[in-house]
């Protein structure tokens, strides 16, 4: 029998309970051995639930349980989970986690003790939800050398956007029904601004290129400035806005970056809606693939955390190789990529915003007031400079495919 112990029992926890009771058998045959959760870690007493048991608070009876070789962290935070994390790696128990950013934070640390002490440091379930994203680029597509991601890594704002274009409704209007429906946090600061896009991609890149993308270094934009009126004219372009989470190979060298973009109803990306969560991944052999499903809630990342037990219980003693080393990227400054520009001004800077974007071509829905177009394919330093010149911008919003 392989002992677990899960550390956290809110909604990812104790969803992680829930899937290997319900699954046990068939999870216990792929694992080898039977799984058991003999402990979960959680401050607070659960009177009545059916696994009340198996809480304790004290995390050294896990550590000095010598019974116990898989613990799950599903406590989210830097702390304590770092120190649980690493005191578990250095006694050889491998850790499996949904906590994106504790690794955005501590990767190739934990990975290297975990390599260092024969056991692991897995994380499927930090990027995506349920979505296998982590494995295939650990391990299918170990042949690739991989040069372009592009995701739809937060199912929140993706629900935002995808209500303003359907429903013709407010950002703020959305966000406080999303709020009401639980899809979106009280505090919805770190998906709407695009920091925990900013902490996926930084995984997914560091990944790719086996170095750490520091999450700090990636530019970051969130959706709060998308309007209304921005889906009318991306619809007359047969066009939608996704907030696009994107690291990329170019001649000038490798960026990342995450930004609302407009994306033409022919890429993979377009029909991706609602909480649903994509990723699009290209390499130089293979060419294109895509990984889709549910990137949030209780039971899809549960699910990909009890994968990572059962790859942990197969390899019980043995490290799984993880190409992410402590060596930092460098990343190309955005202001250096090119793209086409989505733009509103003021209706009274046309002749300045139409001499200074020469061979831009408008837009026009009939909206009082502005002029709006896309501009030629520019870098990012050009558009800014261009834009300061004439004021009177009311929005701009970057270009995909
Ligand atoms: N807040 C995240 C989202 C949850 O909306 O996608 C999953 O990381």
């Amino acid at each position: 029998m392989i002992h677990v112990a899960v550390l956290g029992y809110g909604t990812v926890g104790s969803g992680v309970v829930e899937v290997i009771e319900t699954n046990k058998d068939s999870i216990s045959k792929k694992a080898g051995d039977e799984i058991n959760v003999k402990y979960i870690l959680d401050l607070r007493e659960f009177p009545g639930d059916p696994y009340e048991s198996k809480v304790v608070h004290d995390f050294d009876v896990i550590l000095n349980d010598p019974e116990i070789s898989i613990i799950c962290e599903t406590m989210g935070g830097n702390e304590p989970a770092f120190t649980f994390s690493m005191k578990a790696l250095l006694k050889g128990k491998s850790v499996c986690t949904s906590n994106k950013e504790l690794v955005a934070n501590h990767g190739p640390e934990l990975i290297k003790t975990a390599r260092e002490n024969n056991c692991n440091y897995l994380f499927e379930a930090s990027v995506g939800g349920g979505i296998p994203i982590i494995r295939p680029l650990n391990s299918s597509l170990t042949a690739e050398k991989i040069d372009a991601i592009t995701g739809i890594l937060n199912g929140t704002t993706n629900y935002i956007l995808t209500k303003m274009d359907e429903d013709n409704a407010d950002f703020d209007d959305v966000l406080k029904e999303a709020q009401e429906k639980g899809y979106a946090e009280r505090n919805p600061e770190a998906d709407v601004e695009g920091y925990d896009a900013c902490r996926k991609i930084a995984i997914l890149s560091s990944l790719a290129k086996g170095k750490n993308v520091k999450y700090e270094n990636i530019y970051t934009e969130g959706i709060t400035k998308i309007e209304t009126l921005d889906f009318a004219y991306a619809r007359k372009l047969k066009m939608s806005i996704k907030l696009l989470a994107m690291c990329k190979d170019t001649e000038d060298g490798f960026y990342a970056m995450v930004a609302p973009f407009m994306i033409p109803k022919g890429h993979p990306l377009y029909s991706v809606s609602g909480v649903f969560n994509a990723v699009y991944v290209h390499g130089n052999m293979l060419g294109d693939s895509m990984y889709y499903g549910r990137g949030a809630g209780k039971l899809p990342t549960a699910s990909a955390v009890v994968s990572d037990v059962i790859d942990c219980a197969r390899h019980l003693g043995k490290n799984i190789l993880c190409f992410w080393d402590a060596e930092d990227m460098k990343l190309t400054d955005i202001a250096r990529t090119k793209k086409h520009f989505f733009v509103r001004v003021a209706e009274a800077e046309k002749a300045k915003a139409s001499e200074a974007f020469a061979g831009a071509e408008e837009v026009d829905i009939q909206a009082k007031g502005e002029f709006a177009f896309v501009t030629k394919v520019m870098t990012e330093k050009e558009f800014d400079e261009k834009i300061a010149s004439i004021g009177g911008c009311i929005n701009r919003i970057r270009m995909e495919g």
